[in-house]
């Protein structure tokens, strides 16, 4: 099971990719100014002639937390809302997935303009969640909570 969600951007066209299992991490040589431990695929991964991105998950908001996920357990159901004030919802700028990790499972839900920027997930009786929340103009964000 992955413990967090790896997911790669094209930075061009807005492509994305999410790895599922990282196989085999090998030392890639890039250059002789540095190297680091990926997997050969993650290595060449290109869109669009140019490398895909590793998008890093924020967790902390500046701009009056419109971002950052908000958990809320409710039996054996999880709500994740984003953020603490409503994200806007419009074609141009809008959260357009919520997903949530736990134990050994993924859920993810799609979201269009003009919905509610918040997803509610069954979870059973898991206890640990992690909810990622994707913007389209400032992408990855991530919490964390125990119920
Ligand atoms: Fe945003």
């Amino acid at each position: 099971m992955m413990k967090e969600l790896l997911v790669y951007k094209c930075e061009v066209c807005g492509y994305i990719l999410e790895v599922i299992d990282l196989g085999k991490k090998k030392l890639i040589e890039n250059g002789n100014s540095f190297s680091r431990t990926i997997t050969v695929a993650d290595a060449k991964l290109i869109c669009c002639g140019k490398p895909m991105t590793l998008l890093q998950a924020n967790s902390v908001d500046a701009s009056n937390e419109k971002h950052v996920p908000v958990i809320s357990f409710n039996g054996d159901t999880v709500t994740v809302k984003v953020g603490s004030v409503n994200h806007p919802m419009t074609p141009e700028h809008l959260i357009k997935w919520i997903a949530v990790l736990y134990g050994d499972r993924i859920q993810r839900v799609e979201l269009e303009a003009g919905d509610s920027p918040e997803a509610s997930f069954h979870i059973g009786s898991e206890r640990n969640v992690k909810a990622y929340a994707y913007c389209n103009l400032h992408g990855l964000w991530m919490s964390q909570a125990n119920k």
